[in-house]
């Protein structure tokens, strides 16, 4: 970690997680690693803003030394307790351990919950503000974005919105500012963080940002907690949030299948000929979910205008593969979204009934009782998917 200066008084105290491939656990695939973002404001007062995960925290410390003596840290500002922005804090808090913590009340109930100490908590809300001396902290409490006690922080003068969680991305890159980096890759990270994150809560993604936009206020950078500073044009991502945010869609169609001897991707297969037949120009996806990772294939569901979820019927029910991934979305609650099911069978047959019902639960439109084939799907097993790929290009107008 090395850190290195945003403007005259901003310093980024961080760590960049070159190592990183799974985070929340084994939940998100971080291929590109992440970096977790902290902060150092130096005006006449000197503030901390978050720290970094767990693993780091004699390193965090180690380097924060470098640029400043602990002592002269004023303030501590948590804008959100989850462990890979605080888990560095209790390290911190035992060398500094009466410095003043600024969050808001819940921030209070998630630092204490995961650390059970009565560190000198002050409570902040949205609008108050933390003078420094030549520049003012402005707190913007933003609930759920990403847990319920995350907040923004805005630092007038240099003209900079701390946000955290969001507009951030697991993206590792030394050079860390988003008009250095390879746009491609950027995007990506960005958009598959929105998908597999911000999702669930859209709604509040929009209501905060006209609440930031209302506020009128001048940005220069945004410096969020994960991936890179937005340095040219930041608004761009916050433009950007607010697309996402509106039921997204681009015009494509994902089909995904787990099989067992063939038969249900050869459905898949017929499923994508007949889309295609029906509108070459709309982008097809065609994923045998178990051999995928999860959280690309969702990154493509949160595209999609509709998709195909196949599986054959096995013990009178799905894949377990299969099974996972209407979870995923159902946590996620895409909305707007058509749908529809697939699947071998032998016997029983169950598949599609199951999968048509649980996806109606996790909120997609199903618009067929879905394609039953059975063993070997045979020719009119066939036509019937290429038929269902065409009925779907329909359903979406396109
Ligand atoms: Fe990056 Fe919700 O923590």
């Amino acid at each position: 970690m090395m850190a290195f200066k945003i403007t005259d008084k901003v310093t980024w105290v961080g760590k960049i997680d070159w190592d990183l491939e799974t985070f929340h656990g084994e939940e998100y695939s971080t291929h590109k690693g992440s970096t977790y973002n902290a902060y150092l404001i130096q005006d006449d007062k000197t503030v901390l803003i978050d720290t970094v995960w767990t693993p780091f925290k004699e390193e965090f410390v180690a380097e924060l030394k470098k640029v400043i003596s602990l002592e002269k840290i004023d303030y501590i500002v948590m804008n959100h307790g989850e462990a890979d922005h605080s888990g560095a804090l209790p390290e911190l808090m035992r060398l500094i351990p009466d410095t003043p913590i600024y969050c808001t009340a819940n921030g209070v109930k998630s630092l204490k919950g995961q650390y059970h100490k009565d560190w000198d908590f002050r409570v902040v809300k949205t609008g108050e503000k933390l003078s420094l001396g030549t520049r003012d902290l402005l707190f913007i409490e933003a609930p759920m974005l990403h847990w319920p006690d995350s907040m923004f922080c805005y630092l007038t003068g240099d003209d900079i919105l701390f946000s955290n969680d969001a507009f951030g991305q697991h993206y590792a890159t030394e050079l860390m500012y988003n008009d250095l980096v390879d746009k491609a890759e950027l995007d990506y990270e960005c958009i598959k963080y929105y998908a597999n994150i911000l999702t669930p809560f859209s709604r509040l993604v929009t209501r905060k940002i006209q609440e930031f936009i209302d506020l009128n206020l001048p940005v220069s950078f945004i410096c969020p907690s994960h991936g890179v500073i937005w340095r040219e044009n930041p608004l761009q991502i916050v433009e950007q949030y607010n697309v996402w945010a509106n039921s997204y869609q681009e015009n494509q169609i994902t089909i995904m299948y787990d099989t067992m001897w063939d038969g249900t991707k050869k459905m898949a297969n017929a499923i994508a000929q007949g889309i295609k037949a029906a509108n070459p120009s709309l982008t097809i996806k065609l994923y045998h979910i178990a051999n995928r990772d999860r959280n690309d294939v969702l990154t493509e569901v949160f595209k999609s205008k509709a998709i195909f979820l196949g599986s054959p019927t096995v013990n009178r029910t799905i894949l377990s593969t299969v099974a996972a991934m209407i979870e995923a979305m159902k946590g996620l609650g895409f909305t707007n979204k058509k749908a529809a099911a697939f699947g071998t069978y032998g016997w029983s047959g169950e598949a599609i009934k199951v999968i048509s019902a649980r996806l109606e639960d996790a909120g997609f439109e199903v618009i067929n009782p879905g394609i039953r084939g059975l063993y070997n799907p045979d020719e009119g097993v066939i036509e019937q998917c290429y038929a269902l790929g065409e009925e779907m290009v329909r359903a979406i107008n396109l």
